[in-house]
């Protein structure tokens, strides 16, 4: 399936590295992107008002998301400032509503083709502004990682006092994403994590300097090229997140079974209950994706960077 004629944009999905529902809080967050995400195509709409038809793998979305869709698509044409009404069509790459920012994916590779068909040159807090509109009608209150990552692709460090910037790495990473199967909604997860956070009262503040200092850890050895620190970085991610409930026990086995082959770090990727996970694997992606695809979890490899 192709978008078809008229101006193209195109974005990345993302993993989190470390830090997320913390970086809802306000701790900053390590995110990768997942080049060729989401591509769109964008042109004058003949007749009528905006519309948007959306392409992607299973399991496509639902008449409600399809709604919402609508939705975010006719708040990106008005916040990009598209004088006319516009016919977008966008494909999503990447598995939907599994942790990897597809929703993100989207929505800033149609504001990149509307930009392109208007003629304008957006930078970045543009592209970020334009893209939230979108995403505000499905998670509320994003903390903006993904569309972040959407847009500067690479690896990420982002906080919501300060925004995004892009981070350099010291060598390749080679990481395996596996896609659980099971879905939880993003809302509920942030809702969860939150209620986890009142409940430790005063012991709050300490819970998210923990994830703070992990996320301090990993950004050295990102850039020191220190795999191994960045991998026990990322179990104390896990740990922690277990520790708030957002992991399960699937979840916990898939990162258990990436670390029995070799990985030297393994998490859930985004909201948690379901969704995505990831494993740094060097050298034994093949034993990763086998352990993970024998229980049924869709898998691939990607490597990271180095270079920007
Ligand atoms: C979702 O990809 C990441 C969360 O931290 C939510 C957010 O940052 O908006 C769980």
């Amino acid at each position: 399936m192709t978008t078809g004629e008229g101006a193209r944009g195109e974005a990345s999905g993302k993993v989190i590295l470390l830090g997320e529902h913390a970086v809802v809080h306000g701790v900053p967050a390590i995110a990768v992107g997942i080049p060729g995400g989401a591509t769109a195509c964008v042109r004058e709409a003949i007749d009528g008002g905006s519309r948007l038809q959306v392409h992607g793998p299973p399991p496509g979305p639902s008449e409600r998301e399809l709604q919402d869709m609508q939705r975010g698509w006719e708040a990106i044409v008005e916040s990009c400032g598209s004088p006319a009404p516009l016919r977008g069509v966008v494909e999503l790459r990447i598995p939907p509503r599994a942790g990897l920012g597809s929703s993100a994916a989207m929505a800033v590779a149609l504001c990149r083709a509307v930009h392109a068909h208007i003629g304008s040159a957006p930078d970045t807090i543009r592209l970020v502004r334009d893209a939230s509109a979108w995403e505000r009608v499905f998670h509320g209150n994003p903390s903006g990682i993904d569309v972040a990552a959407a847009v500067l692709g690479g690896a990420i460090r982002f906080d919501r006092a300060s925004g995004a910037r892009s981070l350099p790495i010291g060598c390749a990473l080679p990481l395996c994403i596996g896609v659980s199967g099971r879905r939880a909604p993003t809302r509920t997860m942030v809702e969860l994590f939150a209620g986890q956070l009142q409940e430790r009262g005063a012991r709050a503040a300490q819970v998210l300097e923990s994830f703070g200092e992990l996320v301090e850890r990993a950004e050295r050895a990102l850039s020191d090229g220190d795999l191994e620190a960045l991998g026990a970085a990322m179990n104390g991610n896990q740990g922690l997140l277990a520790s708030m409930g957002v992991s399960t026990d699937a979840l916990d086995a898939l990162c258990e079974e990436a670390r029995a082959v070799g990985a030297l770090g393994a998490k859930l990727s985004g909201a948690g209950g379901g969704g995505s996970v990831i494993a740094l694997a060097p050298g034994c992606e093949a034993e990763v994706l086998r352990v993970w695809r024998r229980r049924g979890v869709e898998a691939m490899a990607v490597t990271v960077g180095p270079g920007r």
